[in-house]
């Protein structure tokens, strides 16, 4: 009895902080890929796809409208993603929403063009 006593404390002492952790470190994993997969960081692709309606867009506007999306976004619901509603549909939510945001003029540009550019190309990939 005592013995499994100890053990017990041995388990809950060394094993559970151990259990804790990894298991902790596993959620940052699937958490931070999942948010990378759902909604990557622009790259060349995304830039093209942007200065199409926008020339002056630069790469830092398109980060910059990704970090607004995954956190002022996040304020009030969890991150939409962005294939869920139609090209149309998102011509309407963001104004929508960057009001709710109180974003500036230039917020509202880049989020609108991260979101907008990255829909357009989804829609490209899915068709044959
Ligand atoms: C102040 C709180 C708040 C903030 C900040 C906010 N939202 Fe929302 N959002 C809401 C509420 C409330 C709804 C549901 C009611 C509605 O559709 O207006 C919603 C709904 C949505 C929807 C679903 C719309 C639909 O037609 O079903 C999307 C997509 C969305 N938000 C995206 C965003 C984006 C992108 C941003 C950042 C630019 C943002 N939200 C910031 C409160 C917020």
């Amino acid at each position: 009895m005592r013995q499994m006593i100890q053990n017990c404390q041995l388990f809950a002492n060394r094993a559970l902080p151990m259990l804790f952790l990894v298991s902790a470190g596993l959620l940052v994993t699937a958490c931070t890929d999942n948010l990378i997969t759902r909604f990557p960081p622009p790259d060349v692709v995304l830039l093209q796809q942007a200065q199409q309606d926008d020339p002056t867009i630069t790469m830092t506007d398109l980060d910059h409208g990704r970090k607004l999306y995954l956190t002022n976004c996040t304020a009030c619901h969890s991150a939409e993603p962005i294939e869920r509603y139609s090209l149309v549909d998102w011509q309407v939510i963001l104004p929508d929403m960057s009001a709710e945001s109180k974003f500036n003029a230039r917020q509202e540009r880049d989020v609108s063009a991260y979101v907008l550019s990255y829909r357009r190309m989804l829609a490209q990939q899915s068709t044959p």
